[in-house]
């Protein structure tokens, strides 16, 4: 047996070095090394030799199977370098000829409308400030005076790490993180970033999106700042002709809460489809911020006051571009994309 096997392998050296081209060099790996092939079969009949003798071929038709895959890898190489060689020398590869152009990106939707929003609030001195994505359970619900079993917890469905651990469910507990960082300064920040809720995915509602939180804390801030600010940023965002409505409303981290509506960019006010005719459209909910909250942050809520809003992103930018399905904005299709 290892004779026929020496014999094999000398064979299938012979054969590999009459191979010529890639079809050649196809044939002779599936007759010697496929899964038919010649040494394939001489392995499965190790069985017919006496027991004593079998470790001893085996390893040999181990040995031939790695010596006969590197020369067959040897030679595939040298092939494909004559071939090369056989092309230079025939001109027919033109290495001057100009590469294909690679068509120039462009910020998505998301990003272009986030730094739109940046550029608002900056005029209006608001800074950027980040905060983490992976929240704790007392960030995202607790100092935000929502503490565990508080019924307001199910205003947001949740996705949850841990007992203590979740993705946040909207940009809020970044309020905490900056107050804590800052204090005793008075502050003026957006929070953007990402959101997670645990939600049917409809044409309306992700799973993730993106919220743009407004802070602002120091002494004598009222209503009458949130709702200028707001206000100035809708026409800034949406056109000069804009309108706002505020509405009450109830956040556990504000008092008195608000939801903040502006008169439908479609149809101006008269009643359409996109304002369900009603003729306004929510953009944001917002508020002064809670005392507990104040306090939490570290201020004292007799000396300081604060106002607090939080929009999302994608809807804003869906009024705005006319796009009737939120699915689009992370559903990786260039044909939407480029629109942009
Ligand atoms: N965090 C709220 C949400 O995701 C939105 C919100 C409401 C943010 C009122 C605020 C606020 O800062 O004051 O539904």
């Amino acid at each position: 047996m290892l004779d026929r096997l020496t014999q094999l392998e000398t064979e299938a050296l012979a054969a590999l070095e009459e191979a010529q081209d890639s079809d050649a060099l196809a044939d002779w790996n599936r007759h010697y090394l496929g899964k038919k092939g010649a040494l394939t079969q001489m392995l499965r009949s190790v069985g017919e030799l006496p027991k004593e003798e079998r470790p001893a071929f085996g390893r040999a038709t181990n040995e031939a199977k790695a010596t006969l895959e590197a020369a067959y890898q040897a030679r595939a190489d040298a092939l494909r370098q004559e071939q090369m060689q056989r092309e230079l020398a025939r001109g027919t590869l033109d290495v001057t000829l100009p590469g294909r152009p690679i068509g120039p990106g462009h910020l998505h939707i998301t990003t272009q409308t986030l730094r739109q929003i940046y550029a608002i609030f900056a005029e209006m001195g608001f800074q950027v400030y980040e905060s983490p994505d992976v929240e704790t359970d007392e960030l995202n619900f607790g100092l935000l005076n929502m503490p565990p079993h508080h019924p307001a917890r199910d205003m947001w469905d949740t996705f949850w790490i841990s007992d203590e651990v979740l993705l946040r469910t909207h940009t809020s507990p970044g309020q905490m993180r900056v107050m804590r960082k800052r204090c005793p300064e008075p502050i003026r920040v957006i929070l953007p970033g990402k959101c997670y809720r645990y939600e049917q995915i409809t044409a309306r509602a992700e799973h993730q999106f993106y919220q743009v939180e407004g802070l602002a804390v120091g002494h004598g801030i009222t209503m009458a700042d949130l709702i200028s600010t707001l206000t100035e940023f809708a026409r800034r965002f949406y056109g000069p002709e804009r309108h706002v409505r505020i509405r009450g409303s109830y956040f556990p981290f504000t008092e008195p809460s608000i939801e903040v509506d502006m008169d439908c960019i479609l149809c101006g006010g008269d009643g359409c489809r996109v304002c369900k005719h009603s003729g306004w459209l929510e953009i944001a909910g917002a508020g002064m911020v809670h005392p507990v909250v104040l306090e939490n942050g570290g201020y004292d809520p007799d000396e300081w006051s604060g106002f607090a809003f939080g929009p999302g992103v994608e809807r804003p930018a869906m009024l705005k571009y006319d796009i009737d399905d939120i699915r689009l904005f992370y559903g990786n299709d260039l044909r939407f994309l480029r629109q942009f």
